[in-house]
């Protein structure tokens, strides 16, 4: 390959996973990736919205060429992203509306500060994963926003900061996960995927959005474990039930949990906020819990699970700070429960972000 093509693929499960937390208003039809590679992107947002059109755009002959050959009915074009007479050179294959752009452009500057950028009809710099960002805006001026892994920099960095201004005058920019550094094969960088929402789309809306101020980070665990096949016995793992969170939070101890020989999804240990998915949460048991051991979880209980105890602390915090609006996401006609996707979204709307191994 003659150039740097920034060639690191987006992992299928991380394709899927940052698709599924978008929140969109409507199913995109159209979407469009202007730096498509091997086309993961586009192949995510056939699993997760059902069949969509794709149109994917790539200065890489060989990854077009193979994705022709892969999916005969994409709309696929050779072409430099950056190159401005682009526009003109497909107008004639471009789809008349895109309503998804969903993208992971190339993140290395070489030896470079930053690259030129024009954008809206001003000159400006900043990053080269900013530079695709906002030329792809302009190229495909998606009707839903887009869905963007970027490097997490771009979200706060000097370089980007007139860029970022830019788009955040007529687009709400959210983090809606952060990126490992070894999400990405042969490339460590430590990368977010971020939403970004035409603002009309914010009309109406309460303060929920609240952007990406002051991150949290957590590991979002629910428990498998069924309370009705739960075998009790001396030897074995300390079991966590929603009415455990009580003793556990009361006692800070995992000695007098009851011990069961089962093993099923949701074990955990270290510092963490216990929250019920089932009944309604008792605020003051909304608190960081050190578990010393590792414990089974109750499929009836969550942990959000922090790398120390500051963390757990700042996040328990924040969740008590909007109680209301906390116990709003438990519904259901009997007992009223959470869903892990309302919980999540709830989360990321306090700028709560799931962390991904
Ligand atoms: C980080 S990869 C992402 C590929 C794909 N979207 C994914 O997530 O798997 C970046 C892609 O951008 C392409 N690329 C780099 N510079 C480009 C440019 N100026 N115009 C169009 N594509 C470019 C590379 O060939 C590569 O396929």
């Amino acid at each position: 390959m003659p150039l740097d093509l920034d060639c690191y693929y987006t992992p299928e499960p991380v394709a899927r996973l940052v698709l599924e937390r978008a929140c969109l208003e409507r199913v995109p039809e159209v979407c469009a990736d202007s730096t498509c590679g091997s086309g993961r992107l586009l192949d995510a947002a056939n699993e997760v919205f059902g069949h969509v059109q794709c149109m994917g755009i790539d200065r890489d002959r060989r990854a077009i060429a193979e994705l022709r050959r892969r999916n005969p009915s994409w709309i696929l074009a050779v072409g430099d992203l950056l190159n401005n007479r682009l526009r003109r050179t497909f107008a004639s294959i471009m789809p008349e509306n895109v309503d998804l752009l969903i993208l992971n452009p190339p993140f290395s500057l070489g030896n470079k500060k930053f690259v030129e950028i024009s954008y809206d009809g001003h000159q400006l710099t900043g990053s080269v994963a900013m530079a695709h960002l906002l030329r792809s805006f302009e190229l495909f001026a998606p009707r839903e926003g887009a869905i963007a892994i970027v490097p997490e920099s771009l979200l706060y960095s000097e370089t980007d900061a007139t860029a970022r201004d830019m788009l955040s005058a007529r687009h709400s920019l959210q983090k809606i996960a952060d990126l490992q550094n070894s999400t990405f094969r042969g490339a460590r960088a430590h990368a977010s995927a971020v939403q970004i929402t035409p603002n009309r789309r914010q009309e109406g809306k309460t303060d929920d959005a609240r952007g990406y101020g002051h991150v949290i980070r957590t590991r979002i665990v629910r428990g498998g474990l069924q309370v009705h096949t739960m075998k009790e016995s001396r030897l074995g793992t300390p079991f966590i039930h929603s009415v455990d969170i009580r003793t556990l939070v009361e006692q800070q101890d995992v000695s007098s949990l009851r011990i069961t020989s089962n093993s099923a999804k949701g074990r955990v240990d270290g510092w963490m906020v216990l929250v019920p998915r089932v009944g309604k949460p008792a605020k003051e048991l909304i608190q960081a819990v050190d578990v010393t051991e590792t414990v089974q979880l109750s499929d009836c209980v969550i942990a959000l699970q922090c790398t120390n105890k500051a963390t757990a602390t700042r996040l328990a915090s924040r969740i008590k700070e909007s109680w209301e609006d906390f116990c709003g996401i438990f519904r259901g006609t009997g007992a009223q429960y959470v869903t892990l996707l309302r919980l999540k979204e709830w989360l990321a709307s306090r700028s709560i972000i799931e962390f991904i191994d």
